[in-house]
């Protein structure tokens, strides 16, 4: 029941084939495991922070094995531009719809109302060092929400919940995942990915209408609370950081609200809400966990079959996105 994907990936791999030793690292704050062969291979869990607050952190073996190993594999190609047009695409409605046809108009005008505030909240939100960086707050906006029109309901589900204040804060460095990209390929080490875009976007958009508008509007009332000053920031994102630097496997693990996947089970909901609730739940389970780690171990295990004689180092983040 662990929403943390690369440990059940583990599980899959361990089932898959019970031959493969794989060992945890003892370091207290190691997301690091090896695959026991000659050479070895690594699994490691990455998290989709700014590289720069976990980055001192990380264990040397873990920076060692990076360094050592021959192919880096990722989720998905994060330098590569498809990968990215490719994210964006599959989040838009279909030609010619847009959010003002899909959306009950309750909905649609609170979401117009709360990017409004987003926006004019901004400049606010964000530190002096991002604005040292020259990022400025309207081009933030636009490069998170400009094109929140057209976008489908549960992307601008995702969208809402990843434009608080203490995400925006965070904006400006590259993520872990991203970063170890990055260097990976200016070490000239071969790169790959076990994902493909369609995999990880399709199980979204395939929630239903009904199930989309429950998450949209529970994401939206949430924020309203946030907003009138009558609910606390339920997780920040620095609580997973400090949790990461720990090393602390069980919060990462078995905290729910670190899953980019709001989790709208502990809201206080009339019965037939919870069963919605609980619906959305478990299908974010089966699609993006389950299935996924199935897919994602499979892969792995014929890569490291493939290429007994390199060592691979895998890069999986700890969170579905
Ligand atoms: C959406 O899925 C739920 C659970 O499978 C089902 O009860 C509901 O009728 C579906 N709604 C629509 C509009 O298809
Ligand atoms: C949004 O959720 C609230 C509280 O659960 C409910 O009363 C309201 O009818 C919902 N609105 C829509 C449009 O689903
Ligand atoms: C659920 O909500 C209650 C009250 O806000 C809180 O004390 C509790 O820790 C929450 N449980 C989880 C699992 O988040």
């Amino acid at each position: 029941e662990t929403p943390w994907a690369n440990v059940l990936l583990l599980f899959h791999l361990l089932i898959i084939n019970q031959n493969m030793i794989i060992l945890k690292q003892t370091d207290l704050n190691s997301f690091l495991w090896t695959i026991r062969r000659d050479p070895p291979s690594y699994f490691y869990g990455t998290i989709h922070v700014p590289y720069t607050r976990v980055w001192d952190f990380i264990p040397e073996n873990s920076k060692q094995a990076f360094q050592e190993s021959n192919i880096v594999y990722f989720e998905l190609d994060l330098t590569d531009p498809y990968t990215i047009s490719a994210l964006t695409s599959c989040q838009l409605l279909p030609q010619g719809e847009n959010l003002q046809d899909v959306l009950p108009r309750d909905i649609y005008r609170r979401l117009k109302r709360h990017l409004e505030y987003v926006k004019l909240m901004m400049p606010s939100w964000m530190t002096p060092d991002q604005r040292g960086k020259g990022l400025y707050a309207d081009y933030l906006f636009n490069a998170i929400a400009g094109n929140w029109e057209r976008k489908r309901p549960v992307w601008v589900m995702l969208m809402v919940n990843s434009l608080t204040e203490a995400d925006i804060k965070t904006r400006g460095v590259p993520v872990l995942d991203l970063y170890l990209a990055q260097e990976a390929e200016r070490m000239r080490k071969r790169t790959g990915a076990v994902e493909k875009v369609e995999e990880q976007c399709h199980p979204l958009n395939g929630l239903n209408f009904s199930q989309v508008i429950f998450a949209l509007n529970q994401t939206l009332l949430q924020q309203e609370s946030l907003r009138a000053g009558s609910l606390q920031v339920p997780y920040t994102t620095e609580d997973l950081i400090r949790h990461y630097n720990c090393g602390d496997l069980n919060s990462i693990i078995f905290n729910q609200d670190t899953s980019q996947v709001p989790n709208f089970n502990n809201v206080t909901l009339p019965p037939s809400e919870q069963v919605t609730a609980q619906e959305i739940d478990s299908y974010f389970r089966r699609e993006l966990i389950y299935k996924r780690n199935e897919r994602m171990g499979k892969r792995v295990k014929a890569l490291l079959e493939e290429h007994p004689d390199k060592s691979f180092f895998f890069a999986f983040g700890a969170g579905w996105c």
